[in-house]
């Protein structure tokens, strides 16, 4: 354990939490886009010095720690031609040496396959030469994740997140620094130019006439969540929250993919059961507080809301509604789905589901929504209250991946969830991960060969993005480069580098 001293610093339990929503993403991102890129990219952008004070670890070595503690996962990560970069980046030059020291100490019990790129820089300078190399080549960024955990609100401005949210998948992990925001920043006219710079323009001085401190925190998170959702990242955010009970900051995760919202709402619920989203420093984070129940029905009462407006009146396969509306809710998680989905066929009047089809015509369980289901609902609107006739709409059919359905009758049976793919077409074995009750690592996605062979998803391999391509399983056994088949055809793929 090592003692205090000067750039190691205590950790806080608002930081364990976030190590702890980190951690749970990592555990589902990891095995899930190893299905479908053979190289992957973590970048800790803002890394600190890799251990805190009571010997806890930072968030660069926890990542680490996440790819290589779990026996399946290694063996997932090491399998040939994969290979995982890990990019930590540390501004000031004494943290920067600690955090070295931490990563040199893990290296003995990294695989041959793990690639560690050490800078002492900024966040900024070094993304911003990386980009540009990459778009000389014309090239794109391997599927990435980037945590964004400065100590303010400065070092990434919106003009690097314009940049990278271009990438084809990339997705972020933002500390917005609230509390320093508000203390330093909004008070001193010197500093308002950084924060147009933080949110892109200059919008959020709006909130410099707003009285109310509750208001004016509320505005000034939503102004930065649109400014990232109008670059074309959709996400949602947490609330981090001290021990004077005031926000300390917010997390906010920005994704261009249904899979990566889903696998970070779990990891947010299993910080915060109440589903919140925000955890304070006068809980604890080791000791979960009860469920709310009431809360639970207010969600799925609110999902099944929202899936009867649009849907009413059409058929619609469960992986569409998985896609397009549980997905993007802000709270809602799987089991809240099958609950809205009872809440719709059997407790209103008239029922708002007026017919479930198994994909096979086989009859289902009552009350059980299995995967391949097609789910028709019924149209109330008529003067008269009878409910209309409904109309087939022309939605995705059923997905062909065949893993986790149980027959649906268990709370989020057979629903997908994963992290950072790029957005699946319909009709597609979209590769899994299915909530497990432990820690949060899925089930195993179906085999990389299956997965591919059913798939029409755009590689990223090469950045070729084609359809009826597929990965030659154990082709890279013999050969350390993997090979790729098109229609017949078997090339080999480029050598890549860099962030490639
Ligand atoms: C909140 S701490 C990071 C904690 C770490 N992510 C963890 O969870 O263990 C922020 C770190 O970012 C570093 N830093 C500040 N500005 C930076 C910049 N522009 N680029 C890179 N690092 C920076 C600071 O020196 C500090 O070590």
């Amino acid at each position: 354990m090592s003692t205090s001293r000067q750039g190691i610093w205590p950790i806080e339990p608002h930081t364990q939490a976030k190590h702890h929503i980190l951690t749970y993403y990592l555990k589902a991102w990891f095995p899930i886009l190893s299905q479908v890129s053979r190289r992957l990219l973590y970048v800790d952008g803002f890394a600190g010095p890799g251990e805190y004070s009571g010997g806890e670890p930072g968030s660069a070595i926890l990542a680490l720690k996440v790819a290589t503690d779990d026996d399946k996962l290694r063996a997932q990560l090491t399998k040939p031609g994969m290979e995982l970069v890990f990019v930590f980046i540390e501004k000031d030059e004494d943290t920067f040496a600690d955090l070295e020291r931490k990563v040199n100490e893990f290296k003995p019990n990294l695989p041959s396959n793990f690639r560690i790129e050490m800078r002492n820089s900024t966040f900024q300078h070094v993304v911003d030469v990386s980009l540009k190399e990459l778009d000389e080549q014309n090239r794109k960024m391997a599927p990435s994740f980037i945590f964004v955990d400065p100590f303010g609100p400065t070092g990434f401005p919106m003009s690097l997140v314009e940049r990278i949210v271009k990438q084809p998948s990339a997705e972020v992990l933002i500390n917005f620094s609230y509390q320093p925001l508000n203390r330093w920043f909004l008070k001193d006219p010197s500093k308002h130019p950084r924060l147009d710079e933080l949110f892109g323009d200059a919008s959020w001085r709006d909130a410099l006439s707003i009285p109310d401190p509750s208001t004016k925190e509320d505005f000034l998170v939503q102004q930065y969540r649109r400014a990232l959702e109008a670059r074309g990242w959709r996400g949602i955010s947490f609330r981090m929250v001290n021990k004077h009970n005031q926000s300390q900051y917010y997390l906010i995760f920005g994704t261009k993919h249904y899979l990566g919202m889903l696998a970070m709402k779990s990891a947010m619920w299993k910080v915060d059961p109440e589903g919140t989203f925000s955890y304070s420093d006068l809980s604890n984070v080791d000791q979960p507080r009860l469920f709310s129940l009431d809360m639970d029905e207010d969600y799925s009462r609110g999902l099944a809301e929202q899936i009867f407006q649009r849907r009413r009146g059409t058929t619609a396969g469960k992986q569409s509604i998985i896609e397009d509306e549980l997905a993007w809710h802000p709270t809602a998680i799987e089991k809240h789905l099958r609950r809205a989905l009872i809440i719709l066929e059997y407790e209103s009047n008239p029922p708002k589901i007026v017919e479930v089809q198994k994909a096979d015509a086989s009859l289902r369980k009552a009350r059980t929504y299995p995967k391949d289901c097609r789910i028709t609902f019924g149209d109330s609107r008529p003067e008269d209250g009878s409910i209309g006739r409904p109309t087939l709409i022309r939605d995705r059919p059923v997905g062909g991946a065949d893993v986790g359905d149980d027959g649906g009758d268990q709370a989020g049976d057979g629903d997908n969830v994963g992290a950072g793919l790029k957005p699946a077409p319909r009709d597609t074995g979209t590769p899994h991960y299915k909530e497990g009750n432990g820690d949060g690592i899925g089930n195993p996605a179906p085999t990389w060969n299956r997965l591919w062979q059913t798939s029409s998803i755009a590689i990223e391999e090469g950045s070729l993005h084609s359809e009826g391509a597929s990965f030659v399983e154990g082709a890279s056994s013999r050969r350390r480069r993997p090979r790729l088949r098109i229609k017949g055809a078997t090339v080999a793929t480029k050598k890549r580098a860099g962030w490639e």
